[in-house]
């Protein structure tokens, strides 16, 4: 398997431009299944999760060009069966989209189980909670979700957690739905914000996204549209906590420093300096690393996705820190990988007492999921020695170019490809 070899100490230092973000992408590209025309979009992130997505798109009969590596071209109009299965749908959590999507389409969905990082329970009860008041029947069967109804008919749903996913497939859902529906209790965060402006483009009527009441008046076509994904948050504050473990200097071009601020304000807290230039922010840090507490929420607050490279940085501050992961019930797996690397963190349930030491030494580690491989490399960035990450298709999912991004800021880092290692172990016999 592909491995990333880190040898620790440098101090990051340069400029790095922000890829799209992950977590819009994943949602506009099935949103353009509701199109009746061809959709161009911009700044997608050249990542493992939007080829999976391209190929399901591709699968159903969508046709899907890639006119660069960041923009895709999407002519949905020959997709004309709700059906959804196979393993590909399996491997990605935003294949589920496709039940809002498919539904509001054909009124009828029948959409594998999702995949995605494995951090305990990921329920979907609150999306089908939200089919259902749309006027939709829906059953599991076989690993396989059917949704269908005569008509969708809008209606008032109060959601009753705050659910990203759930909060973008009942928009999906509603945007053909005849009538108003509102959605009370949604989800804030950006990705929600930009998925809502791509749909308006396409001539949907969605007001509110970005505050907890969505509404949203049914429209009977959505034409095509060329719409540019916004920066992607967790990848930008990825590279500033990195910059924070290795003591260095950087700037972050391409980025929404609002929506960073949870983010940034942590990183000050904890002995960062920052500076916002418009679409840019450069951070340095030159004192020491302080501790401090974080509790992961729903946006405007920290944000989880954020939670293992924070939670690294807080491994090596000076004094104890407690780390509160309030949304998923299992996402301190990693921590286990950055105790080989003298690490003394405890964990009990979703609290985390963190003891800060004086460095992380370098050790193989297996990165568990996404972000806990971005945590991994940060670790690794910032350990004496070198560190060798394991399972890395995971970071591949979600981060473009990771490895020639840091070395871009100076790291010391490689990709190991599987026929490199083989052939240093025949070097070696
Ligand atoms: N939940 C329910 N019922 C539901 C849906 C969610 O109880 O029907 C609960 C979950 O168990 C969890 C909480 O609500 O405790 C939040 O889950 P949410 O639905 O918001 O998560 P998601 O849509 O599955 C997205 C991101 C995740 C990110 C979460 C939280 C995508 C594709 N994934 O997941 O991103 O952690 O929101 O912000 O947008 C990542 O990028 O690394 C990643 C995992």
């Amino acid at each position: 398997m592909d491995k990333i070899v880190i040898s620790g100490g440098n101090k990051l230092s340069g400029e790095v431009t922000i890829s799209g973000a992950k977590n819009a992408a994943v949602a506009i590209i099935p949103a353009v299944v509701l199109s009746d025309g061809v959709c161009r979009i911009e700044n997608i992130p050249n990542i493992s999760d939007i080829t999976l997505i391209g190929k399901i798109l591709t699968d159903l009969g969508a046709q899907v060009k890639m006119v660069n590596k960041n923009t895709l071209e999407i002519d949905p109009r020959r997709i004309v069966s709700p059906v959804a299965s196979g393993e590909l749908m399996r491997r990605m959590r935003a294949s589920c989209y496709l039940l809002g999507t498919l539904l509001g389409k054909f009124s009828h969905a029948v959409v594998s189980l999702p995949g995605g990082c494995n951090f305990g329970v990921r329920p979907i009860d609150q999306h089908l909670k939200g089919f259902v008041a749309l006027g939709a029947k829906y059953k599991l069967d076989g690993g396989m979700v059917h949704v269908s109804c005569d008509k969708l008919r809008g209606n008032n749903i109060y959601m009753d957690v705050v659910s990203v996913g759930a909060t973008v497939n009942i928009m999906l859902a509603a945007v053909k739905a005849e009538g108003l529906t509102v959605i009370e209790n949604a989800a804030k965060e950006p990705h929600i914000v930009d998925l809502a402006n791509f749909l308006n483009c396409m001539g949907a009527d969605i007001c509110g996204a970005g505050t907890d009441v969505i509404k949203i008046r049914g429209v009977k076509h959505l034409h095509g549209t060329t719409y540019s994904i916004i920066p992607d948050q967790i990848e930008a504050g990825t590279y500033l906590a990195a910059a924070t473990a290795t003591g260095g200097s950087i700037t972050i071009n391409n980025v929404i420093p609002k929506h960073l601020e949870s983010i940034t304000a942590k990183l000050e807290e904890m002995g960062a300096v920052l500076e916002e230039n418009g679409d840019s922010i450069k951070l340095r840090r030159d004192g020491p690393l302080n501790k401090c507490n974080v509790k992961t929420m729903p946006y405007p607050g920290f944000p989880t996705d954020m939670q293992p490279q924070i939670t690294t940085l807080l491994s090596m501050a000076s004094g104890t820190s407690i780390v509160n992961e309030a949304v998923w019930d299992n996402r301190f797996r990693y921590v286990e990988e950055l105790k080989r690397m003298g690490a003394q963190i405890s964990v009990d349930g979703k609290i985390a007492v963190v003891e800060g030491v004086k460095s992380l030494k370098g050790a193989p580690v297996k990165a568990t999921d996404l972000r806990a491989g971005a945590a991994l490399i940060i670790a690794g960035l910032a350990a004496e020695g070198v560190t060798v990450i394991d399972d890395i298709s995971h970071i591949e999912r979600g981060y473009e170019n990771v490895v020639e991004k840091f070395i871009g800021l100076g790291a010391d880092i490689k990709k190991s490809t599987c026929e490199e290692q083989v052939e240093t172990k025949a070097a070696a016999l």
